[in-house]
């Protein structure tokens, strides 16, 4: 089965499958301008942290001219820059895609501005395509054996270019014939493994189960799930990981039951400015994602409600983080820098 494309960009718009419908319907948000991305990546239309740094490289080429008719100038591009990166302050990929931006802006004449903006974006669109198969495969070799497999959030095809980071490693599998299981946290309180794991796993033919987030400690405890795959928003130069809040939790019951913790992501979700994970800017949301979803209320007003959207689980809990290069056992400062300085 051919998945639907998360993002496609023409020269004029950027379509996004909106992610906030699925899985009663599956549509696209149609983005003309810099705004309507920005209000797409704030709102979760698109989401995941690959996909948003994708969809900021497109909504920068989407900048317009104040004046009607007038193609935009440099000045236009760096505001459409500086707006989006404040659309989500948690995923790194974010920044780094708009930082490959402002460099082109910067070093490009003018008149061919638009054109290595759109080449620019579509060449992170690709290089992401090439990540997610790597990781896939670096992922299934490290997961060997395992046939059953808890995973929280989504970081599957909807929250990149294609197989995601990590359900990259079980679409490959999959692929190849292997029979594998995999739990999905639903993920409260927007969903993302009830609504978006479970629909794109289903799709493509996964054996996939969903439990509430609170299920996760005894069906460890059952013997029922072997390993622990998750993706990661930021993580940083010592190996502290950012994801969807709730992952901590996981990696601590992993690693009370002995349970590998495995997280999922590309060298452009590394921050290597940042040694310890409480540094990691936080969103904090919406109390209403908390309070009233779906629009039931389920909270009293009187009520306060936290909603932080991410929490950080430090290194000394993952048992290996997986890169589109190989595979960082035990991730520390020392290995961490070693993993990346290999390929340099
Ligand atoms: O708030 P979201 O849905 O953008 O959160 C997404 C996650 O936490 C993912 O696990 C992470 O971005 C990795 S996506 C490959």
């Amino acid at each position: 089965m051919h998945a639907p494309e998360t993002l496609r960009f023409t020269t004029d718009q950027l379509e996004l499958i909106d992610q906030t419908k699925l899985p009663m319907q599956l549509t696209y948000l149609v983005c003309t301008t810099v705004e309507q991305t920005h209000s797409a990546i704030r709102r979760l239309v698109v989401r995941g942290a690959p996909a948003i740094g994708i969809a900021a490289a497109y909504g920068v080429c989407l900048a317009q001219s104040g004046d009607p008719g007038a193609a935009a100038t440099k000045q236009d591009y760096l505001e459409a820059i500086e707006f989006l990166a404040t659309s989500r302050p948690t995923a790194v990929n974010l920044f780094w895609a708009l930082d490959r931006m402002k460099e082109l802006v910067e070093t490009t004449p003018e008149p061919e501005l638009k054109q290595t903006l759109i080449a620019e974006a579509r060449r992170i669109h690709e290089e992401d395509r090439k990540m997610c198969r790597s990781i896939g495969r670096n992922g299934a070799a490290l997961l060997g054996e395992v046939d059953s497999v808890l995973t929280h959030c989504n970081a599957g095809g909807l929250a990149t270019s294609t197989w995601g980071t990590a359900l990259a490693p079980i679409y490959h599998l999959h692929q190849s014939g292997r029979a594998i299981k995999v739990f999905a946290d639903e993920t409260r309180p927007l969903l993302q493994g009830g609504r978006l794991t479970a629909w794109e796993l289903s799709q493509a033919g996964v054996d996939v189960t969903v439990i509430t987030d609170s299920m996760a400690g005894a069906f460890m405890r059952q013997g029922k799930i072997k390993a622990v795959i998750v993706g990661a928003d930021r993580i940083t130069a010592a190996g502290d990981v950012a994801n969807k809040i709730g992952t901590y939790s996981v990696a601590v019951l992993a690693r009370h039951h002995g349970i590998p913790f495995y997280v999922a992501a590309p060298s452009n979700t590394f921050d290597m400015e940042l040694i310890d994970g409480d540094d990691i800017p936080i969103e904090e949301r919406d109390r209403d994602e908390v309070a009233c979803p779906h629009g039931t209320r389920i909270v009293p007003d009187e009520a306060n409600v936290m909603n932080p959207a991410f929490d950080v689980t430090p290194a000394e809990f993952v048992t290996a983080i997986i890169t589109e290069i190989g595979v960082i056992e035990s991730p520390n400062l020392e290995n961490i820098r070693e993993h990346f300085a290999a390929t340099v």
